[in-house]
């Protein structure tokens, strides 16, 4: 089986009756979201869905998963992919564009679960360029800030639309190489330190458990 779909039907099996659940965004929560509304179907759960974008968000409609907010629910299990996966179950996400409200989602979550192939474990992050949201007003400040940290910011360009991507929160999306990330916990902060980003790719000490899938097993990894 393909090993996200695997992996995304494991962790649907970890919901319970009467949990919320926040839904993560991408190709293999794509298989989580589908195979949990089955599971509410064939066994009539309730469970109540915290979209992380408009994408879980459409795809939870269409799949009949009640949907609530942070104003009304805390998650009480949040599952999310991730681009990178390092040995402290570090993270880096927004490959998608989506990780300001993924993060804000996994991080009020009483259990954060991330579910990757095997492709997304790294020694160290940093191959993968660290998604940065910032306001459109500030760009030009927040790459100067970036380069002058080491990083070489890129402006990400959209598909089937002229000019840069618009997040689903109306802002621009940076995506920042550095030549590699030592201290994830401290880049996370100082990335957020700079005037005009809202919300950077680097996600550290969140983590209850990974599950990574491959093609015959699905193997769970713990800080
Ligand atoms: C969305 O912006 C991202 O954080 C995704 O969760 C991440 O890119 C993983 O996506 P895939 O499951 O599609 O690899």
């Amino acid at each position: 089986m393909d090993p996200k779909k695997r992996v995304g039907i494991e962790a649907a099996l970890r919901v319970k009756d009467g949990m919320v659940v926040g839904l993560g965004t991408g190709s293999t929560t794509h298989h989580f979201i589908k195979s949990l509304a089955e599971r509410l179907k064939e066994e009539e759960l309730e469970v109540w869905g915290i979209p992380t974008s408009y994408q879980s968000y459409f795809l939870a409609v269409e799949l009949g998963i009640p949907v609530t907010t942070l104003d009304e629910h805390r998650p009480d299990l949040a599952v999310d992919g991730a681009d990178e996966v390092d040995p402290y179950l570090n993270l880096i996400k927004g490959g998608g564009a989506a990780h300001t409200r993924e993060k804000i989602v996994d991080y009020a979550a009483k259990t954060f679960l991330v579910i990757v192939d095997e492709s997304k474990l790294v020694e160290q992050l940093g191959e993968f360029p660290v998604p940065v949201e910032v306001l459109p007003g500030a760009l030009t400040m927040v790459k100067e800030r970036l380069g002058s940290m080491g990083g070489t910011p890129r402006l990400r360009m959209a598909h089937m639309k002229d000019g840069p991507v618009i997040s689903d929160n109306n802002n621009f999306i940076l995506d920042v190489q550095f030549d590699n990330i030592p201290h994830p916990v401290l880049l996370e902060k100082e990335l957020n330190n700079i005037p005009g980003v809202l919300e950077n790719g680097i996600f550290t000490g969140e983590v209850d458990e990974v599950l990574i899938g491959a093609v015959t097993q699905v193997r769970s990894l713990k800080p």
